[in-house]
């Protein structure tokens, strides 16, 4: 695998060390193909309230107090694209650029593969979810710290919707909506347990917390921000830029 170290120094804005209690590194992957957003050639480019979207995730993480180091999962196509956007960014964390794999999963285990063992905690993010704001990374890593047993903290929140089991078309059960939480990203774990988990894993999971559920540890949920959205069809943007310019416009 070829591996694009970006270069710090060529940016503007001063290369900051990060806190001296930084302990998390955040994997944002962005090497979808975003198909159901319908943009060839994927939408983590695609400009949003100003800016590309993956633009506003990386900036969220690089906020974060606890966030050492960042890297950055694309496309092999978007490679070059990416790291002269990340120059362009102001951030204050080194970013390493990498390409992805055929999927999620794969994506994430690139990332991995280039992620500081000597930092103790790792969190995946979707480079699809511009609206997470810095205290959600703060959210799941406090999580694990507080409890050694944990595997795993994932941001969510309780489900709002009722959520039915459908097969061929039909309602087979209605699950007690009281147990059901929709899960979103960061999702953090300690390093060598999410190695683990995806040097054991047998099938494709849809997010990085079943593979370590799997192995029979312990995943908390963090109720940390409800407007996480993923960006995933076209009319998921209206929602998404008004939202990230209200914030800009309040100065959050
Ligand atoms: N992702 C990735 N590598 C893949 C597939 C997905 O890094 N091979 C990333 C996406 O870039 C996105 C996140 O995983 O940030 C969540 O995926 P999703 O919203 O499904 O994005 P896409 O896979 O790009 O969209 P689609 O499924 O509609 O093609
Ligand atoms: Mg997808």
């Amino acid at each position: 695998m070829s591996r694009c170290r970006c270069q710090a120094e060529a940016r503007p804005a001063a290369v900051a060390a990060p806190d001296p209690g930084a302990d998390l590194t955040v994997v944002v992957v962005a090497a979808g193909s975003g198909e159901r957003f319908g943009h060839p050639g994927g939408k983590a480019l695609v400009e949003v309230a100003g800016r590309p979207l993956v633009a506003w995730s990386l900036l969220a993480a690089d906020a974060a107090p606890s966030v050492a180091a960042l890297v950055l999962v694309c496309r092999p196509a978007d490679l070059a694209a990416m790291e002269a956007l990340v120059a362009g960014l102001p951030l204050a964390l080194p970013v390493a650029v990498v390409p992805g794999g055929d999927d999620r999963q794969a994506s994430c285990a690139a990332g991995l593969d280039v992620v500081s063992s000597e930092v103790p905690l790792v969190a995946f993010h979707d480079g699809a979810r511009p609206l997470v704001r810095p205290h959600t990374f703060e959210a799941v890593a406090a999580r694990l710290r507080a409890d050694a047993s944990l595997g795993g903290a994932v941001a969510g929140c309780p489900c709002t919707d009722t959520v039915k089991v459908v097969r061929d078309g039909t309602v087979s059960a209605t699950p007690d909506r009281g147990n059901l939480w929709v899960v979103q990203t960061p999702q953090a774990f300690p390093i060598e347990v999410i190695r683990a988990a995806h040097r054991r894993a047998r099938s494709v999971g849809t997010d990085d917390a079943s593979l370590v559920e799997a192995m029979g540890l312990p995943v908390a949920v963090v109720d940390a921000q409800r407007n996480n959205l993923k960006l995933t069809y076209p009319e998921d943007l209206v929602v998404v830029e008004a939202t990230l310019l209200a914030a800009e416009r309040e100065g959050e």
